[in-house]
């Protein structure tokens, strides 16, 4: 049964405003929830009035194609530890490219685009060969992202001299085989085409080779912004305007989340996304780390907790590695019932995906009024009695701000060195995920206490209660 061409345009228009009203639910975490459902309620409304639409045929197939999908689907959603989102979020960036490459190449190919003359034939051209160019750049540049946060490829940048001048070069060529592509017959038009694929799948695996470490996060951000344009490239040559609207939605809020991340770190956004020098590292020696790593033992840190007045907890990946946001928050309330100030500080790339921090407190029921960001508690530093920094390192890191030489040099920073102790939470003197070490353990004021986050939060409130 085929639903006619004005309850489509219905159909994608109220799906259109589901999906604004999605996105402007996921911007704070009370209405996330609501935007998720917003979302997924858009997209069955999407789907249906595609499927149901005039013109389409093998519904079999597409219903198949749909379960088999929706399958795999629930299956690694309910499966991913959420560690692991960061991967698997590039990895399904890296499909819309893929499928942005298949539908372009499927529209050149299709008989029915044969009959279009003039500037309507010259449009097409257009929009296939710019949608492929994008695609095939997402889809390599999202499997390289996919490994550097899988750990299957270094995550530290690798670049060489000549870099962007490489690329400038490969992207001059890419355009003058699209002014071929424009005028060529199909046999030769294939061969453009297909050799433009292979350099922009080229250019796709160098620029995010060349960007690593702390910059990670904004590569992600930016993938999926690439992605949403590539899937607007695929509505325009399949005649699909939800999916022009859907896409455009996706890379605009793609674009600036990328660039909030990108002023949130200190970073040029134009430095990060080109690849070219994305930090601020100067060349040069790294400052010799001074002073001696001490350890305090979990009963000698709650009687440290026991006297201090105001306590100020800074999580970090390992909190969400060791899944510790449920006894630290059994901790928190302990604390605040013995009469002690207690909250948060969230730094804006702490873990591994935005916003990591602030799901898993409120998946443990941390009050959000607790939850404070970086800015909002970074003066409030020298009046704390003691920090605790659980599994964080690069965002506690002081050479952010006193080592010119260091790859997170001008990244904002948690001051916790500023309080009166501060308590690290890690099982050993590792780095964190840029690699780099952190003077912050080494200070006078600074008390490591190894092992397990979970574990050791659980013992500290054996001696707290
Ligand atoms: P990291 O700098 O990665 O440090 C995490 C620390 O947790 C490690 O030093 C590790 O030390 C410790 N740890 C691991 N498992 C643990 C466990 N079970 N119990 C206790 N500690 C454990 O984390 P961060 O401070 O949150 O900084 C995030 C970093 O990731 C930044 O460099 C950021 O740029 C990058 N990044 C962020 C994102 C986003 S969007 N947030 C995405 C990609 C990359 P031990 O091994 O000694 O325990």
């Amino acid at each position: 049964m085929f639903i006619v061409k004005e309850i489509q345009t219905a159909a994608y228009l109220f799906a259109s405003i589901l999906f604004i009203l999605s996105l402007s639910g996921l911007s704070s975490q009370e209405s996330a929830k609501r935007g998720v459902l917003y979302g997924i309620v858009g997209m069955i409304i999407a789907i249906i009035a595609t499927v149901a639409g005039q013109g389409v045929e093998g519904h079999i197939y597409i219903i198949g194609a749909i379960a088999i999908a929706s399958v795999i689907g629930i299956m690694l959603a309910r499966k991913v530890e959420m560690t692991a989102m960061p991967q698997l979020v590039a990895i399904l960036h890296s499909f819309v490219g893929l499928a942005a490459v298949l539908v372009g190449f499927g529209s050149y190919l299709d008989p029915s685009t044969q009959t279009l003359h003039g500037a309507e034939h010259t449009i097409h051209l257009v929009e296939v060969f710019a949608g492929i160019f994008i695609g095939a750049i997402t889809f390599t540049g999202s499997i390289i992202a996919w490994g550097k946060l899988d750990g299957k490829v270094p995550s530290k940048p690798w670049s060489f001299s000549g870099l962007q001048m490489m690329n400038l070069i490969l992207l001059i060529v890419c355009i003058a085989l699209g002014v071929l592509f424009c005028g060529a017959e199909r046999t030769s038009g294939m061969l453009y085409l297909g050799i433009m694929t292979a350099i922009a799948s080229f250019i796709g695996v160098v620029l995010v080779m060349a960007i690593g470490g702390g910059d990670m996060p904004v590569v992600v951000s930016m993938l999926n912004s690439y992605s949403g344009w590539a899937a607007a490239a695929a509505g325009f040559m399949l005649g699909n305007d939800l999916l022009i609207v859907t896409g455009a939605l996706v890379g605009s809020s793609g674009a600036i989340l990328s660039m909030h991340m990108c002023e949130a770190m200190n970073r040029s956004f134009f430095a990060v996304i080109f690849a070219s020098g994305s930090g601020s590292a100067k060349a040069g020696e790294k400052k010799a780390i001074e002073g001696e790593v001490t350890a305090l033992n979990h009963e000698e840190v709650a009687a440290l907790l026991k006297e201090a007045k105001s306590v100020v907890i800074v999580p970090g990946y390992g909190m969400a590695v060791a899944k510790a946001q449920y006894p630290i928050y059994d901790m928190v309330q302990t604390l605040r019932k013995a009469g002690k100030n207690v909250r948060f500080a969230i730094h804006p790339v702490a873990g591994r995906l935005p916003g990591h921090m602030n799901v898993l407190l409120a998946e443990a029921n941390v009050p959000y009024d607790i939850v404070l960001e970086m800015d909002e508690i970074n003066e409030d530093m020298p009046e704390t009695d003691v920090v605790m920094v659980i599994g964080a390192n690069d965002v506690v890191n002081p050479s952010a701000q006193d080592d010119p030489a260091s790859s997170i040099y001008g990244m904002p920073v948690i001051e916790a060195w500023k309080a009166e102790k501060v308590i690290i939470m890690k099982r050993s003197m590792s780095a964190g995920y840029s690699g780099e070490d952190n003077p912050l353990f080494y200070k006078p004021n600074s008390e490591m206490l190894y092992g397990d986050a979970k574990a050791s939060v659980e013992k500290l409130l054996g001696f707290l209660k």
